[in-house]
C-alpha cells in the first residue's frame, strides 16, 4: 500500500498535487465564482461576521496563521489564530458574529475540539476544516469544508497542510465573494492561480534530488534554523516542527525580522539556517530586508540555505545552496515553499536513521488534552 515507497511520508508527499486539485474539485466553477454550498452557513450569516478565530494544534496551526493572512488581505475582516490548547483558557471574546475556523486533519484532535466546544457555548459559529469524514469536530460544528487529501498514515503532517491551505484560501475568497468586498481582477487572478497550483507543488516536487543530497550532509548536525517573513514565517515555523519531529533535531522558527532582537545570537559558523524569501515582486521591501538577514547571518558564518522564487537574482551571492521554487501570488507561495521542507526533513530523518512514519513520543491524533 506504500506503492513502491520507502515510506508512507515519501509517497503522502508525491500525492500532495493531486491532494490539492481534489481538494479543490467542484469548488470553483469555469468563470472563477466559488460554490460552497456544503458550508451550510447561510450568506446572511456570513455577511455579519465581524471576527474569524482559527483554531488547531501542531501543523493545522502553522495552516491556520497562514490563513490569517489571506483572510485579513482578501476580506478585511480581523482575523486572529490561536493554539487551541490556549484559546480556551483566556476567556476568549467570542459573540454570534464570530467566526471560528477549527483546523484539523483527524478530526479527533481534543484541544481542538475543546476550544470549539468552547467557542459554541459563547454562541459563534464554528467551520470546521477537516480531512476525516465523520469525525467528532466536524460532527461537533456547525458546518464544515473537508480537505480530500485521503488517508493520511504518516504521522508527520504533509499533504494535509496542503489541503488545509487550499480549503483556507476557499473560505477565505468565498468570504469576499459573499460579502462583495475587494472582489475585483485581484482575487479573479487568484482563484485562476489558486487551480494551477497542483502543478507547480508537482514541478517543485521533481526537482527535489538536491534538497536531499544536502540533507543527507547534515545529518551530524545538532540544530537548523529557520526564517521566514509575512506568510513565510509560519511556512519556517512548520520546517523546524517537521525537523523536530522526524530528525529528532534541534531546530528552531523565527520571523525573520525578530533576528536582531535575539536570536541573531545563536548563529555561529556553519549552523545552517533555512530562509524562506518572500516573492521580490508583491511586498518587495520585505524581499529586500530578507536578503539583508541573509547578508548578516551569512557574515556571522551561518551555511545559508536559501529558498527563493525562480528570477530572484538578489539572493544568488548569499546563498550557499539555493532552492528555486515557482513564482506565485505572494499570499500562495507556501503551498509550493513548504514542500522543500518536507522532503529535507524525511531525508534527514532517513539519514540519522529514524523510523519516519512513526517517529519516537508521536501519535497520529491526539485523543488527550
Ligand atoms: C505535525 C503533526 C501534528 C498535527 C497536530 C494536529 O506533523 O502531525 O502537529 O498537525 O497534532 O492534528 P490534527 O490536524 O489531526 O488536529
Amino acid at each position: 500500500e506504500k506503492d513502491g515507497y520507502d515510506y508512507f511520508m515519501l509517497k503522502e508527499i508525491a500525492e500532495q498535487p493531486k491532494a490539492v486539485a481534489d481538494t479543490l474539485l467542484g469548488r470553483i466553477d469555469g468563470s472563477g465564482v466559488l460554490s460552497l454550498d456544503e458550508v451550510r452557513i447561510s450568506e446572511e450569516v456570513l455577511r455579519e461576521v465581524d471576527k474569524v478565530v482559527i483554531v488547531a494544534c501542531g501543523t493545522a496551526y502553522h495552516a491556520g496563521m497562514i490563513a490569517k493572512y489571506a483572510i485579513e488581505h482578501w476580506t478585511r475582516i480581523p482575523c486572529e489564530t490561536e493554539l487551541a490548547s490556549e484559546f480556551r483558557y483566556r476567556d476568549p471574546i467570542l459573540d454570534r458574529r464570530t467566526l471560528v475556523i477549527a483546523i484539523s486533519q483527524s478530526g479527533e484532535t481534543m484541544d481542538t475540539l475543546m476550544a470549539l466546544r468552547h467557542a459554541r457555548e459563547q454562541g459563534a459559529k464554528v467551520l470546521a476544516i477537516c480531512n476525516t469524514n465523520g469525525s467528532t469536530i466536524p460532527r461537533e460544528s456547525d458546518a464544515v469544508l473537508y480537505t480530500h487529501a485521503g488517508p493520511e498514515v504518516a504521522v508527520a503532517s504533509t499533504k494535509a497542510f496542503l489541503t488545509q491551505l487550499v480549503a483556507c484560501y476557499l473560505v477565505a475568497l468565498y468570504l469576499a465573494q459573499v460579502r462583495g468586498n475587494k472582489w475585483g481582477d485581484e482575487i479573479r487572478d487568484v482563484v485562476r492561480e489558486l487551480a494551477a497550483i497542483g502543478d507547480q507543488v508537482r514541478q517543485v516536487l521533481g526537482t527535489m534530488e538536491p534538497v536531499r543530497e544536502l540533507a543527507r550532509g547534515l545529518a551530524d548536525k545538532n540544530t537548523v534554523l529557520f526564517l521566514g517573513r509575512h506568510v513565510g514565517y509560519p511556512v519556517a515555523l512548520e520546517g523546524a516542527l517537521k525537523l523536530k519531529e522526524l530528525a529528532y533535531m534541534h531546530a528552531e522558527g523565527f520571523a525573520a525580522g525578530e533576528l536582531k532582537h535575539g536570536p541573531i545570537a545563536l548563529i555561529e559558523d556553519d549552523v545552517p539556517v533555512v530562509v524562506v524569501v518572500p516573492s521580490p515582486r508583491g511586498r518587495s521591501v520585505l524581499h529586500d530586508k530578507i536578503v539583508s538577514n541573509i547578508q548578516e547571518i551569512r557574515a556571522r558564518g551561518a551555511r545559508t540555505i536559501v529558498i527563493a522564487e525562480e528570477g530572484d537574482e538578489a539572493v544568488v551571492p548569499y546563498a550557499d545552496h539555493l532552492v528555486r521554487i515557482p513564482r506565485t501570488p505572494v499570499l500562495l507561495q507556501p503551498m509550493v515553499s513548504a514542500v522543500p521542507l518536507q522532503v529535507f526533513a524525511c531525508e534527514l530523518a532517513t539519514a540519522r536513521g529514524n523510523e519516519v512514519d512513526q517517529p519516537r513520543n508521536l501519535a497520529k491524533s491526539v485523543t488527550v488534552e
